[in-house]
């Protein structure tokens, strides 16, 4: 189901603990510049490793675009972040969530109704978020690229954003304009993940 290299992914979250303390942020959002650099890997064995450390995790599937983190975790089809915006009733946010096969992750799957039915409305999720964090130590989203409007929302609300990038593939010139939109949505960026180093 995932993949692993154990010491690249304990580093990582080693690296997340630390900054993540110093910067209080329990509600964070992985994005990238481009399709396929690696968010939904990167985003599924940060999760893991901090859920195998005792930590009690939610990952939410937030890409419209590609749902392989549903995909991945068995929770293809069932209702979930779409619908949640869709019924604008966050109090059915807890009927939505699924166990995984790993104690302490838990998912909120992409969900199952058409996207471009919905008008978002963020503000209210995160509220909400905020209410349920005495539940999780991290809430994670595994998001879309920086260009998709969801992305941006969730960049202007969650506490923090790791960036992606895929070496010898991403181009530096698209890691600063990534960099650059981030900041002027007033996201704190926690740090870059270099994936599929050889
Ligand atoms: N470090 C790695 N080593 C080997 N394969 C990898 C690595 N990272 C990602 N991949 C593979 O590359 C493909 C794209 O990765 P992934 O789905 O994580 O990217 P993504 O940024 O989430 O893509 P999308 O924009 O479509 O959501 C997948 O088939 C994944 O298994
Ligand atoms: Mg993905």
């Amino acid at each position: 189901m995932f993949k692993k290299n154990h010491y690249q992914f304990t580093n990582l979250c080693l690296n997340f603990k630390t900054l993540s303390q110093k910067a209080k942020t329990r509600i964070v959002m992985i994005t990238s510049s481009n399709q396929g650099e690696g968010k939904t890997t990167i985003a599924i064995n940060l999760t893991r490793q901090l859920a195998e450390e005792g930590k009690r995790v939610l990952i939410v599937d937030a890409d419209i675009d590609h749902q392989d983190l549903s995909i991945i975790l068995n929770a293809q089809g069932r209702s979930g972040f779409l619908n949640l915006l869709k019924e604008n009733d966050f109090s059915k946010f807890e009927l939505y969530i699924l166990n995984t096969q790993i104690k302490g992750l838990e998912i909120l799957p992409i969900g199952n109704v058409d996207s471009k039915e919905l008008s978002f409305e963020y503000k209210g999720l995160f509220e909400y978020l905020r209410m349920i964090l005495n539940h999780y130590d991290y809430i994670i989203f595994d998001s879309s690229v920086i260009n998709n409007p969801i992305t941006r929302s969730l960049v202007i609300n969650s506490d923090g954003v790791i960036l992606v990038a895929r070496q010898n593939d991403t181009l530096k010139r698209d890691m600063l304009m990534t960099k650059k939109i981030v900041n002027e949505l007033g996201g704190k960026t926690l740090g870059w993940v270099l994936n599929a180093v050889k």
